[in-house]
């Protein structure tokens, strides 16, 4: 058991996911970085990374698309570390494809890791953050979830679906010291941007007022500071860090 404030990651070995890690055990959290059973070789290899670099980072194995991974994922954690009181949703993929070419299993993939995961994953710990009087659920959501993109009609539903979650469990828990909110990042300097066709990122990198993409520690430190107890009076907001791609108010 940890007297750290604990805190867990789904996707915590992917791009954003791992400089969410970084940023959360650089400001003194226990952290865990979640990943798929399927990626058991690459998870070990971040954590002797992170190791070297003088990282304590814990990895937790569980499929966020499964309830039931997660409820086993959640009563492993709970027996061997206590209770996650951070939370932060991060696990998500593409399937992107025009509405016309969108297969069922494109849609469906996508909702079960990036939306239903939400629903997955806070559930197994939400109880414990609000019987302890403090909890941080920070979900993290996408421009695309805010303007819509051309070819992502399932990831665009899922973002804005993160979104809409967070606006009501924020009202539910806001009495119990627990904050639900979304950060929602433009275009970052990951592997899920080699699934875009070349020609296609330059016109929307050429979009952004920027010029150029989010690196994953500019993600991070927002995250990190939703997470800060000082940070305890925001709640339900959704936090843009998108370069000027989206800009709303
Ligand atoms: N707006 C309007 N029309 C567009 C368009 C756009 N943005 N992009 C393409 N079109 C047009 C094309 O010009 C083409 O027109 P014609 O048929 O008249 O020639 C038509 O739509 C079909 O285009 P494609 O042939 O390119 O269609 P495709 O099926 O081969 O590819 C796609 C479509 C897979 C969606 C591809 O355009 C693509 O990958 N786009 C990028 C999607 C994207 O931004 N994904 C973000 C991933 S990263 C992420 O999601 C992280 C995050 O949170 C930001």
């Amino acid at each position: 058991m940890t007297t750290k404030t604990l805190a867990l990651v789904t996707g915590g070995v992917g791009g954003i996911g791992s400089a969410i890690c970084e940023e959360l055990v650089q400001r003194g959290y226990q952290v865990l970085a979640n990943y798929h059973p399927s990626e058991e070789a690459r998870a070990k290899d971040k954590q002797k990374a992170w190791k070297n670099a003088g990282l304590d980072i814990g990895i937790v194995s569980g499929d966020v698309a499964s309830f039931a991974s997660c409820t086993d994922m959640a009563k492993a954690i709970k027996e061997k570390f206590g209770t996650v009181q951070v939370l932060v949703n991060c696990a998500g993929i593409t399937r992107d494809k025009t509405l016309k070419k969108m297969e069922e299993a494109d849609w469906a993939a996508v909702l079960h890791v990036n939306l239903d995961s939400v629903f997955n994953v806070t559930k197994q710990f939400i109880d414990g953050m609000t019987e302890a009087g403090f909890g941080r659920v920070v979900n993290i959501s996408s421009v695309n979830g805010k303007k819509g993109q051309f070819g992502q009609a399932n990831y665009s539903a899922a973002k804005a679906g993160m979104h809409g979650f967070a606006m009501a469990l924020a009202q539910e828990v806001a009495r119990k010291g627990v904050t639900v909110n979304c950060v929602s990042p433009g275009y970052t300097n990951t592997a899920m941007m080699q699934a875009i066709p070349e020609d296609v990122l330059k016109q929307i990198v050429a979009q952004v007022p920027m010029q150029r993409l989010a690196e994953p520690d500019e993600i991070a430190y927002v995250v990190g500071f939703l997470a800060d107890k000082r940070a305890g009076y925001i709640t339900g907001a959704n936090i843009s860090a998108n370069g000027g791609l989206f800009i709303s108010f």
